[in-house]
């Protein structure tokens, strides 16, 4: 068996045209522009990258960004008084912290500066403790990339085992509460896994659907994939390698070849799960609008 490759670009495509239509209705309706200030501490590479993607991706959707760069080494004071301005600033309708943050600075001090009502990463405990008990709020971005990806691609969680291998805030423990809601999207059984969990692949061949999100290039190998699995990858890896110009490329968390051959469905890395991300930002950044101007 081939996998079918679930292609995150095409799928992001789609969802950004229409986070542009919704744009254009919202810009007829109240003359607002949905506006995102993302907020760049230090100079990482790969966080910069990310960063320009989502201030590309605002434009063509013709929402209003501006990336607000801060200095590596800034105190925590300074990076919450540049907090305060933005959520004072009503050009802005949401806010992005790009993570991580420089070691010495406290992300989830940071987080909670955000104004819930500009939380379109959805990290916010507000948002986080919403989406748990099951009521309207900014949904993660990554999680809810991946809910996307199955629910356009006709694979719908409900009553299906999904296990995740990974734990962490952003991911992990948010998808999970997402996956089992009872709501459309949801109403899966969900295990999660973690360095601390025994005989790790007998769980992942239980999966219907497994999605790694490690962050530990190629982890997840065949003999752990039960065949005909829909198979997500989260993981975003740089490896070494000097064919390439910039002497690295990225992998996934999965075995990518061995495991589309035994997978009924897979995302690949790149063009999987990133461009969702990214996607979801912006249609969050909508919604946040919207609902400036008295409407959800
Ligand atoms: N596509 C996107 O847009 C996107 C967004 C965010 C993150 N990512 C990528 O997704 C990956 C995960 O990110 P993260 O922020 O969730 O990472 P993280 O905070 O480092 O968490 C990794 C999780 O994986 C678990 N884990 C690591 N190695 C394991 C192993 N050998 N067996 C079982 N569990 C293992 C860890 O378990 P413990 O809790 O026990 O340590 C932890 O819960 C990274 O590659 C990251 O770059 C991609």
């Amino acid at each position: 068996m081939t996998a079918r490759i679930l292609n995150g670009n095409d799928l992001a495509a789609e969802l950004r045209a229409e986070v542009a239509e919704g744009v254009a209705h919202l810009a007829q309706m109240s003359g607002v522009p949905p506006g995102l200030a993302a907020v760049l501490v230090g100079d990482d590479p790969a966080s910069a990258v990310y960063v320009r993607n989502k201030a590309r991706a605002c434009a063509e959707a013709g929402i209003f960004s501006e990336t607000f760069n801060v200095a590596a080494e800034s105190s925590q004071d300074d990076l919450h008084s540049l907090l305060d301005r933005l959520n004072a600033d009503h050009r802005f309708h949401g806010i992005l912290l790009q993570l991580p943050l420089p070691d010495h600075l406290v992300e989830s001090s940071a987080i909670e500066r955000i104004d819930p009502v500009k939380d379109v990463d959805g990290l916010h405990p507000v948002s986080q403790g919403r989406m748990l008990q099951g009521e309207p709020t900014f949904l993660p971005c990554t999680p809810a990339g991946v809910q996307q990806v199955l629910m356009r691609s006709g694979y719908d969680p409900a009553g299906q085992h999904i296990v995740i291998v990974g734990r962490s805030n952003i991911v992990g423990k948010p998808l999970a509460a997402l996956l089992m809601q009872r709501s459309a999207g949801g109403n899966a059984t969900v295990t999660v896994c973690h360095t601390r969990t025994r005989d790790l692949s007998d769980v992942t061949r239980q999966a219907d659907i497994l999605i790694a999100a490690m962050g530990v290039p190629r982890a997840i190998g065949a003999d752990m994939v039960r065949p005909g699995a829909v198979v997500i990858d989260v993981g975003i890896n740089r490896v070494d390698d000097a064919t390439r110009r910039r002497g690295y490329r990225l992998v996934g968390d999965v075995d990518y070849d061995p495991v589309a051959e035994k997978a009924e469905a897979i995302t690949p890395v790149p063009g999987g799960i990133g461009p969702m991300t990214v996607a979801m930002l912006i249609s969050n950044t909508l919604h946040a609008a919207w609902v400036s101007v008295g409407q959800s």
